[in-house]
């Protein structure tokens, strides 16, 4: 199979990719290299250097590569960066998903989109949060991914595609950036692996949890059980407790 990941040279894209590539399909990549890095590329892959924003340049590659499957992770990761430029955020967010979608239709390519669980549900959403839980995002962020969301569904109903939605949790593994405002397993690694006490916010019962990409070669974080509320109860999770 053909498949382009757009993000590919991100944390989870990079090794989407490679993944790909192991199980024989053909891959590609497109990114803009904002916060991706072309060294996570493999070799086998062709990483194409553009925005997803930029309709012309994205519709050539993909009528030239003509992907059976386009996965797009391309996006601004950022929180708060989408508060302070929601905009921009919109841009890359919605705009730029809009742009996959009309691309991928022009070459008859499934789209899977990666979006989000965590920025999706309000605060006082149940916990586990079921895929019918009412999205109340609360940050220009989750509102983007939400809305790029809506519009995979209309794709669906209004051109009878196939495109698929993931509302990934908090993922962590290797070649994340550890210096980002998310990814707090990274974080909290990177600190103890440096000597320092990771920062915690004490909420009373508060608990999320994460997904791991890569369970068999870092399947959890080398802290789990040693660090007071970091558990680590399945193989390919893990819960970080805050306790009263
Ligand atoms: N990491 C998580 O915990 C998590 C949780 C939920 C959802 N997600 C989603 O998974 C996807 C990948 O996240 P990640 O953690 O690997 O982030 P990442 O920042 O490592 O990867 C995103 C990639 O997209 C690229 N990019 C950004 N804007 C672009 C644009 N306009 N055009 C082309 N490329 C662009 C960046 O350069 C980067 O390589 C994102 O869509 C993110 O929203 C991640």
């Amino acid at each position: 199979m053909r498949v382009l990941v757009t993000g590919g040279a991100g944390f989870i894209g990079s090794h989407l990719t490679d993944a790909l590539l192991a199980r024989g399909d053909e891959g590609s990549v497109i990114d803009d290299l904002s916060a991706g890095r072309s060294a996570r590329v493999s070799e086998r892959a062709t990483l194409h250097k553009l925005s997803v924003t930029d309709a012309a340049p994205l519709q050539a590659v993909i009528s030239q590569g003509r992907p059976d499957l386009i996965c797009h992770l391309a996006a601004q990761i950022d929180v708060r960066a989408s508060v302070a430029a929601p905009a921009s955020d919109a841009r890359a967010n919605v705009v730029g998903t809009v742009n996959v979608l009309e691309a991928a239709r022009m070459v008859d390519a499934r789209v899977l989109f990666c979006s989000s669980g965590g920025a999706l549900y309000g605060r006082d959403a149940p916990i586990p949060s079921m895929e019918d839980v009412l999205p109340l995002p609360e940050s220009p962020y989750g509102t983007a991914k939400y809305c790029a969301e809506q519009y995979v569904g209309l794709y669906n109903r209004l051109h009878g595609t196939s495109h698929s939605v993931l509302r990934l949790a908090n993922v962590y593994g290797p070649r994340q950036d550890p210096t980002g405002e998310s990814g707090v397993i990274t974080i909290f690694c990177a600190r103890l692996l440096a000597g320092q006490r990771p920062t915690t916010a004490r909420r009373p019962a508060t608990t999320c949890t994460w997904a791991t990409w890569s369970p068999r070669s870092s399947p959890r974080p080398a802290t789990a059980g040693q660090v007071p509320g970091i558990s680590a109860p399945a193989s390919r999770s893990a819960c970080l407790t805050w306790p009263a």
